[in-house]
């Protein structure tokens, strides 16, 4: 996407990428059920949302659902979609009052239709924020998001990059052009992409943790941070320096 090789995001560029997994494991260890660690969970999502403004993170992008999530028990699903309604519901006060703007992205059709309203609700009253854009995924699937767009291109028509990625975020009902993921961090000590993001993840440098998502904490954002910035991105350049 035409990005030069000494494109080094400042925090204020900086797009954020979570997928918070290990909220299951974090409860068993503990003896408790594993929505305990669901609602545990959305206490970590609050730290990080935090942590990640405090950090002049530009765009945070937090994986909640994946669609291949809906074939969880039906109990472990309806808690969870519970917990996000109850969430959005929660935040958006603090959300409106620090300038942040809530969007939720992923397929809206099989959703409840109150957590629907919850979304309008919170992307409405949170739509003014300019201090940082907060994704939150549900019902997501980076496959599914593609399809989406493509099925958005009119048959035989050629289309630049930047236009698929608009088609993207149309498809995804993200509220501005789907943004390249600068950092993609997965907590539980998996490494996989589990079928989330895929298109904005092209030049994403990875960050896999073992902490279960339930302890995450700003001193982790802080070291995936640290770790990003030494990276050395070349974008499949080389340093004009290194020309001989
Ligand atoms: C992530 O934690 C939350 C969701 C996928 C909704 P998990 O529920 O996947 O937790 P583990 O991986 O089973 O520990
Ligand atoms: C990924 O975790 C889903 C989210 C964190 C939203 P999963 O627990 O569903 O992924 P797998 O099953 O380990 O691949
Ligand atoms: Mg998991």
């Amino acid at each position: 996407m035409g990005q030069s090789a000494s494109r080094n995001p400042d925090p204020s560029d900086l797009h954020v990428g979570i997928i918070m997994d290990g909220n299951g494991r974090w409860a068993a260890r503990q003896g408790l059920a594993r929505v305990q660690g669901h609602r545990a969970g959305a206490l970590a999502v609050h730290r990080s949302l935090a942590a990640a403004y405090c950090f002049g993170v530009d765009v945070l992008t937090l994986f909640a659902f994946s669609e291949d999530n809906w074939h969880r028990p039906p109990r472990e699903v309806a808690t969870l979609l519970e917990i996000f309604e109850g969430f959005l519901r929660d935040e958006a006060a603090w959300l409106r009052s620090s300038g942040i703007r809530q969007s939720v992205i992923g397929r809206r059709d099989r959703l409840p239709r109150s957590l629907l309203e919850a979304i309008e609700q919170a992307e409405g009253s949170t739509a003014a924020g300019r201090a940082m854009d907060f994704r939150l995924a549900i019902d997501y699937s980076g496959r599914e998001a593609i399809l989406g767009a493509a099925r958005l291109v009119s048959k035989g028509s050629l289309v630049p990059e930047e236009e698929f990625a608009r088609l993207l975020a149309a498809a995804t009902h993200a509220p501005s052009s789907s943004p390249e993921i600068d950092l993609l961090i997965r907590t539980g000590g998996e490494q996989r992409l589990s079928d989330l993001p895929l298109w904005e993840i092209a030049y994403a440098e990875l960050y896999f943790t073992d902490r279960m998502w339930p302890d995450f904490d700003a001193a982790d954002l802080a070291a995936a941070l640290d770790s990003f910035r030494r990276r050395d991105r070349r974008f499949g350049r080389i340093l004009e320096l290194a020309v001989s």
